[in-house]
């Protein structure tokens, strides 16, 4: 028996959708365990959405769904991107479970009992209109160092200095526009000073970081460890925190806590224990993958938490760089922030696996992806290299004789222990996350594969010695197996269509596949392996990424209108039918009228609409069919919150007629 090996990706957020530059983690992941799994480890791959914290909140308001509806829709986005690019999850849960609540809370105790826990006092941006604290990204204003326009509070996109929200002129909430204040508030702290002898000891570890890793993180260890703030004040979309009112645990706090509250959830599935088989088994590995941008949570915050629950701590955590598209950050105007979604309706999802497993190596660097590399590499690689030997090899055999494969020839099986004799180097080169160094190696293999089929073409052979062309094709399939085999932890889906051809029965190969021979046997007819990447196709796909933002930033211009809104827009206004159920008039207001709608199957709604000088005896209007917008943000107002608009139109506000509908309309259609 050998060691349970735990594997994780960092949990995505659920308030956006997963990208290009998200799929090079969970593809090196799922490399990985692919590989881990053919050499027979017991090992599971376990990922979730990060469901908590203030953007998912205000998101969910601005939308005007709960949050729980949101991350509902986001997980299920997620995971089904995620399984169209073959990533082999054995768990996909979320942070916003019942587990993760009670680890949360257990973690955190343990602080508590260990007396980890500060109290301080603290002041941050506060918003009185939106009555909520503000994030750093969510104020906006003029950098105070360079005069920049429309930076957040934390920094400067344009000169890199860095601030304090209150620093920046004229600062705004980019909720509402209004002014933010100063407001203090009370919040707990984890000295996470306490740990730093037990920080230290496991950071000096090579097992445990790489060396790269560890440069970044020694020059924090020489800063001193700061106290790390794990309260968030109401609202805020998270779990309560235990014996305080109005505070929720930091979404830091309880998202790394999801890596165990989800193989728990795994864990009851197959009959395991959380604690005895994972978490706090001493032979038990757990390896996490993350990118670089995450790395003091993960290698200072994580491994504290979990020690002081005693709990294991990571065995290694696996850091890669960010992706550049063309050199450069992905840009929304460039068409370089591809989504998983974008890619899909233009590219087979082999292809990005292909490139980044040819990219990626065991360090930090960034990982580029250029358009013509991306073409190129796998048109002469994977295509024209690798799969075009098994085609030619594959389908003589079925077309010339009869699908039945016969024995290899000397020169054959001499190339066949040649691949062989490559099975632990490129074993360690996937153990070792050196992915890139791994498919150059099999390339070499094709390589002398295809000069040996081109050295015998059989298609020649065929005419004065049938037998010897039948025993090249034969040397051919069979290498072209192992070249399979080796790549399956990168190409699953050609690896299974190699397998069903060559109708061997199992459902996935093994690394110890590659010794066996095939020899004698029938194989079925050919089926496309995989097709040339298209140029055209890539030019779409950058077009089709690109649309969403540039309308925002320079739709057309009319004269003498302000503020443009593109067709897409004006669609989302989504204009209902409602009845008018009730209509008083407000007192103390010169304008409002207080009135509840019936939209039918979307319930009551209370509207104040600013109609009183035209309507001044509001009874008359009860009974109407009006048409309301439906989906505008709830607004806050003196006299209560108004739950949509109500369409009129006039020369003033005296002057108003509304937009009514026939009464056979029924309450709740949508009326455009
Ligand atoms: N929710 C946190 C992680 C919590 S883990 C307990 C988070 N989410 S994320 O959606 O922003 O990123 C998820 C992972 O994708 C991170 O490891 C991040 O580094 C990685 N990437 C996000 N954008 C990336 C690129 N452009 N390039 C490479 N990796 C990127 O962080
Ligand atoms: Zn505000």
């Amino acid at each position: 028996m050998t060691n349970k090996v735990l594997v994780t990706s960092a949990l995505p957020y659920a308030n956006g959708p997963i990208h290009l530059g998200h799929l090079v983690e969970y593809i090196q992941t799922d490399i990985w365990v692919r590989f881990l799994k053919m050499m027979g480890r017991d090992a599971i791959y376990i990922c979730a959405d990060d469901a908590h914290g203030t953007a998912i909140e205000i998101k969910a308001n601005a939308e005007g769904i709960t949050p729980e509806k949101l991350i509902a829709r986001f997980r299920k986005e997620h995971y089904e991107d995620f399984l169209k690019f073959s990533i082999n999850f054995d768990f996909y849960g979320t942070t916003h479970c019942e587990e993760n609540r009670k680890w949360s809370e257990t973690l955190y105790r343990a602080q508590q009992r260990g007396g980890h826990i500060v109290s301080k006092k603290i002041e941050q941006t506060y918003c009185s209109t939106c009555k909520r604290f503000l994030p750093d990204r969510y104020v906006k204003g003029s950098c105070p160092n360079c005069g920049a326009e429309d930076q957040y509070g934390d920094s400067c996109e344009i000169c890199n200095s860095t601030y304090n929200p209150t620093d920046l002129n004229n600062a705004k909430c980019s909720i509402c526009g209004s002014t933010p204040a100063r407001k203090s508030s009370t919040h707990e702290f984890v000295r996470l000073s306490d740990f730093s002898d037990i920080l230290k000891e496991w950071l000096a570890n090579p097992e445990h970081i790489s060396e790269g890793v560890r440069r970044f993180i020694t020059q924090w260890l020489k800063e001193g460890l700061k106290d790390w703030d794990i309260m968030r004040d109401s609202p805020y979309f998270g779990f309560p925190v235990p014996g305080h009112k109005d505070k929720y645990f930091y979404v830091w706090l309880d998202a790394p806590i999801g890596y165990i509250s989800n193989s728990e959830r795994w864990c009851a599935q197959h009959n395991r224990d959380i604690k005895n088989d994972y978490w706090c088994n001493p032979d038990t590995e757990i390896y996490h993958f993350i990118g670089k941008d995450i790395i003091y949570f993960h290698t200072l915050f994580w491994p504290a938490m979990l020690y002081a629950e005693g709990l294991n701590m990571p065995t290694a955590v696996y850091v890669h760089g960010f992706l550049t598209v063309e050199g450069k950050k992905m840009s929304k105007s460039r068409g370089t922030f591809i989504t998983a979604k974008t890619y899909l309706e233009y590219l087979d999802p082999q292809y990005l696996r292909y490139y980044y497993a040819s990219k990626l190596a065991d360090n930090i660097d960034d990982i580029d992806l250029s358009l013509k590399d991306f073409e190129n590499r796998v048109n002469s690689e994977l295509v024209n290299k690798i799969a075009n030997l098994a085609s030619r090899a594959v389908s003589f055999v079925s077309k010339r004789f009869a699908g039945k494969l016969s024995t290899v020839d000397d020169t054959g099986l001499a190339l066949i222990k040649k691949a062989r004799e490559a099975k632990s180097e490129i074993a360690d080169l996937y153990r070792s996350r050196n992915y890139a160094a791994a498919i150059e190696r099999i390339c070499r293999l094709a390589d002398s594969a295809n000069l040996y089929f081109q050295e015998n073409a059989p298609w020649a052979l065929i005419k004065e010695n049938p037998e010897s062309a039948k025993r090249v094709c034969t040397a051919g399939v069979n290498i072209s197996r192992i070249l399979a085999i080796y790549l399956q932890p990168v190409l699953p889906d050609y690896a299974e269509k190699i397998r069903s051809m060559l109708n061997e029965k199992d459902d996935q190969y093994a690394w110890s596949d590659v010794d066996k021979l095939l020899e004698n046997r029938d194989i079925s007819p050919f089926t496309r392996l995989v097709e040339k990447i298209e140029e055209k196709k890539l030019k779409q796909m950058i077009e089709a990424s690109k649309e969403i933002e540039e309308k925002k930033e320079e739709g057309p211009k009319v004269p003498g209108i302000e503020d443009i809104i593109d067709i897409k827009k004006f669609i989302q206004v989504d204009i209902r039918a409602a009845r008018i159920a009730e209509a008083e008039l407000v007192p103390d207001s010169k304008k409002l009228l207080k009135l509840k709608i019936d939209l039918g199957n979307l319930g009551q709604r209370t509207v104040f609409a600013g109609i009183k000088a035209s309507f001044p005896e509001p009874g008359k209007l009860v009974g109407k069919t009006v048409a309301v917008i439906a989906n505008l943000e709830p607004r806050k107002m003196k006299f209560g919150t108004s739950e949509g608009m109500i369409l009129a139109a006039g020369k003033d506000d005296a002057h108003l007629s509304l937009l009514e509908l026939d009464p056979s309309v029924p309450p709740g259609q949508r009326v455009t």
